[in-house]
């Protein structure tokens, strides 16, 4: 039987002779360790400095994990994904997340730009259409239908002015759907039922409530409030949903990498196509990046690679991401979608099992991270690698409060990196051992110069291409999540016998459960009916 390629023993042995030091001593022996093992980018108008300074990494390191994703082919994966060949193998499909913002054959086919551009132009035309009368946007969609169209709203809204008010809906929970709707006029609101299955029920069940308040709210025709968004125009249709337009995007880009594409009509509806171009224009020139630079200045490849180190060779089994920006608020969630979904897989391309795959994505909106999980990250027993994400630029009204904001996010890093010793803490003798931190964690920080539409689509894509760089040298498949479907069978058929008591259950005889699953239903259906 074959086995998954093996981690080769000079990446094991250079971590043991990293292991056999520590960060302050890395930066004391060599005053150039800032610059050498740091990037700096132009992204139109802003630019970004990355600094993998303070990872466990050394030139040398960074030249061998290059060299091993030469070896492991990811420059050729990279160009199959451009030339719009199937790499996601399982599902038989391209990868074209690219296309939607493509500008020119370096990144997307013109066969499949000029597929881009015929839904683009339906999206564009949808958003010209809506009136101005509709003076709130309401998304109801989940996953990546959610998260990503979110995370623009939300960062955006400090950055452009608002042309609508837009919320969004996701969770069956019907008090997310009542929540959002709270206050608003039916005959001033308009839904986008944004599924690129049109098969989730949540977002279905969810569409046809809002439906139904657009009824009984008065509004006579409700199709002219309702937008579609799908790679499936034809379940819309069979949905039986009062759907007034059909927006379309490729089946070939995956749920978590549609962001670029119509699934963020509600951006482009609340903050204008312009804006939303901005955003993609980021993403582009990130794009170009990931596909043109030289692997050793490839910031994309890198991050990708130094992610990888961290979980394969080194054994970090999370990673948190701590954006210092309030506008980045949603980073997190949506990139334990983006990363998690795309590389949890314990197989690889060819069914063969992997001995690591993704770490666990977590994080926290920095400084408020520092009050509640930082404790961990500092003395705990996890060394949990981190990624600040950070700007220069106040994007609110006090520079001096975004000085401090920024202060505490490089001195987190340096606390991270650097600790303090028994000696150094001074004080009570007795609670040197409690206060002194090991240091030695280690940490990326992104520093944007000012944190703009651009410069946001181009943290997007980074991640995107460092999670394709990721999947890559584990050789798994980062564009399928097969691992959702049981769960969502299972919900099914318990749905059905939820309320059922157990001799009218026509989907799941009791005795085919579990003991704490059967005892649970039947928990619920006796809490259920009573009043
Ligand atoms: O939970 C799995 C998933 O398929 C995600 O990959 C996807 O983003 C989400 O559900 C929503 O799917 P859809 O856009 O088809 O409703």
């Amino acid at each position: 039987m074959s086995t998954a390629r093996s981690v080769p023993a000079h990446l094991a042995s250079l971590a043991d002779s990293l292991r056999a030091t520590n960060l302050r001593h890395l930066f004391a022996d060599d005053p150039q360790r800032a610059t050498a093992l740091s990037r700096t980018l132009h992204l139109g108008d802003a630019e970004l400095l990355i600094d993998f300074s303070k990872q466990h990494l050394t030139a040398e390191v960074v030249d061998a994990l290059l060299a091993e994703a030469r070896a492991a082919g990811v420059s050729a994966l990279r160009a199959d994904m451009v030339a719009g060949r199937a790499i996601n193998g399982t599902e038989g499909r391209a990868v074209t997340h690219m296309a939607m913002r493509a500008a020119n054959e370096s990144t997307a086919t013109d066969e499949l730009r000029t597929e881009a551009a015929t839904h683009d132009l339906l999206m564009r035309s949808a958003v010209d259409a809506v009136s101005s009368d509709f003076t709130h946007v309401v998304n109801i969609g989940i996953g990546g239908s959610d998260l990503g169209p979110a995370l623009l709203c939300d960062a955006l809204a400090s950055m452009r002015s608002k042309v609508r008010e837009v919320r969004f809906v996701s969770n069956i929970d019907p008090v997310d759907l009542e929540r959002a709707l709270d206050g608003l006029r039916p005959e001033h609101t308009v839904f986008v039922v944004c599924s690129k299955s049109f098969g989730t029920i949540e977002t279905l069940a969810n569409a046809r409530r809002a439906i139904d308040w657009l009824v009984s709210g008065g509004v006579s025709q409700p199709a002219k409030h309702v937008i579609a968004v799908t790679a499936q125009p034809e379940r819309v249709t069979s949905s039986g949903l009062t759907v007034g337009r059909v927006l379309t995007m490729p089946e070939s880009v995956g749920g978590r990498y549609s962001v670029s594409s119509a699934v963020s009509v509600a951006a482009a509806l609340a903050f204008g196509c312009d804006v939303f171009d901005e955003v993609r224009a980021g993403m582009r020139l990130m794009d170009e990046h990931f596909v043109k630079a030289p692997e050793g200045d490839n910031v994309a490849m890198l991050l990708g690679l130094i992610w990888w180190w961290n979980a394969t060779i080194l054994g970090y089994s999370s990673v948190a991401v701590v954006p210092y920006s309030r506008v980045l608020a949603l980073l997190p969630s949506y990139l334990q979608q983006l990363i998690m979904e795309s590389n949890g897989k314990s197989v690889d391309r060819d069914g063969i099992p992997v001995p690591t795959s993704s770490p666990v994505v977590w994080g926290g909106l920095g400084t408020n991270a520092q009050h509640a999980f930082f404790q961990l990250l500092h003395q705990g027993t996890h060394v949990v690698p981190c990624d600040f994400v950070g700007h220069s630029v106040s994007l609110g009204s006090s520079q001096a409060d975004h000085d401090t904001l920024m202060a505490n996010m490089f001195a987190q890093s340096q606390a991270l990196a650097i600790g303090v010793t028994e000696g150094e803490v001074g004080g009570d003798v007795h609670l040197q051992v409690h206060r002194a931190t090991p240091g030695n964690r280690p940490s990326t920080t992104l520093l944007f110069s000012t944190f703009t539409p651009c410069a946001l689509g181009a943290l997007i894509a980074l991640y995107e291409h460092a999670t394709f760089v990721q999947g890559a040298m584990w050789n798994v498949n980062s564009f399928d999540q097969w691992g959702v479907e049981l769960g969502k069978k299972l919900a099914d058929r318990l749905s059905t016998d939820i309320t059922r008591e157990p001799a009218d259950m026509n989907g799941t005889p009791v005795n085919q459960l579990d003991g704490s699953t059967a005892r649970l239903m039947q928990q619920h259906r006796r809490w259920h009916s009573e009043p």
